[in-house]
């Protein structure tokens, strides 16, 4: 109950200093009481510590040369980096991202109980570090099925293909599980749209490649996605037809390269799972 009041009290913060991003925010977040009435709250990008005021920022950064973010770098490739983080090793930093996130998401999330999760911080690297641009939770267990708790695309860097990045690379990360796996509910809206359209070009892939009858188990063995996704997917896209008291999967090639034309044209960014170095923690 008070998470929930805390979830949908009015916004607080009005903007963040994130590196060279200044952001406005979206929703309310519960920082602690001291920083909870400021405008502006200015975190280092990198550890997360978060200021009250540009001065205090610029001499905290002064002290402070580190320029990614801890934990382990699991994935590289090209500029990209995803490191995977403990909340349990690194609890201020986890806390401090997901009171970062929740100033991005309306529904309740976790703020301070960080140590069941780990995270994973996707960055864009250059010159001066690893600087992060969207992130996703994961429980370490997870009795739902559930591969990822909470998923983030910072503002500045939405509409690039990063959420589908990060949607991908937890399906890969349920691959190495040998497990199926599902977002925690409930979804965003823009969640959903982002997972839809996901679940939709991996179907549609496996479905165009595939030569023969194919089920609904097969398809969730070779994706990681849950049976229940890929009907309700199927489904919206009209692909399951009641036939004879049985549901059939029923696409023409057409219908494919309908879904898929708009797809390939746009270029998205891939996980190149021979990047990946991960072992499943058990
Ligand atoms: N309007 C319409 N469609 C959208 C939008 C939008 N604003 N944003 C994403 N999509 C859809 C599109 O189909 C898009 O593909 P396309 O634009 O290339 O056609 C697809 O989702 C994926 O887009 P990405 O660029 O990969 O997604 P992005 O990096 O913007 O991240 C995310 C998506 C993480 C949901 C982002 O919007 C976000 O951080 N939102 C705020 C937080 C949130 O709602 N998180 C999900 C909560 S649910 C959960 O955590 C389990």
């Amino acid at each position: 109950q008070r998470e929930h009041e805390a979830a949908t009290r009015v916004k607080n913060i009005n903007k963040i200093v994130l590196g060279k991003w200044e952001i406005n925010t979206w929703y309310f977040s519960p920082f602690p009481k001291d920083y909870a009435d400021c405008d502006t709250l200015y975190f280092c990008e990198f550890d997360l510590h978060f200021v009250k005021s540009h001065a205090a920022l610029e001499r905290y950064l002064r002290r402070n040369d580190v320029a990614h973010p801890p934990g382990d770098e699991i994935y590289r490739c090209a500029n990209i980096s995803v490191f995977e983080i403990d909340g349990a090793v690194c609890k201020t930093y986890c806390q401090n991202l997901c009171l970062l996130a929740k100033l991005f998401l309306d529904h309740k999330t976790l703020y301070y109980d960080v140590d069941p999760f780990l995270f994973y911080v996707m960055t864009e690297c250059d010159d001066h570090g690893c600087h992060p641009v969207a992130y996703f939770s994961k429980e370490k267990r997870s009795a739902e099925e559930y591969n990822l708790a909470c998923i983030l695309t910072l503002p500045p860097y939405q509409r690039k293909g990063y959420g589908r990045f990060l949607i991908a690379f937890s399906y890969e990360l349920s691959r190495k599980e040998g497990k199926v796996g599902t977002p925690e509910r409930p979804l965003s809206d823009l969640g959903m749209v982002s997972y839809r359209s996901y679940w939709s070009y991996v179907l549609l892939s496996i479905l165009q490649s595939h030569r023969g009858a194919i089920s609904i188990k097969q398809l969730s063995e070779m994706s990681a996605i849950k049976m229940d996704d890929i009907v309700s997917t199927l489904h919206a896209l009209s692909l399951i037809k009641y036939w004879k008291g049985q549901h059939m999967i029923s696409v023409s090639p057409r219908i494919i390269q309908e879904h898929l034309s708009a797809e390939t044209s746009r270029n998205a960014l891939q996980v190149d799972a021979s990047k990946l170095q991960w072992i499943p923690h058990h």
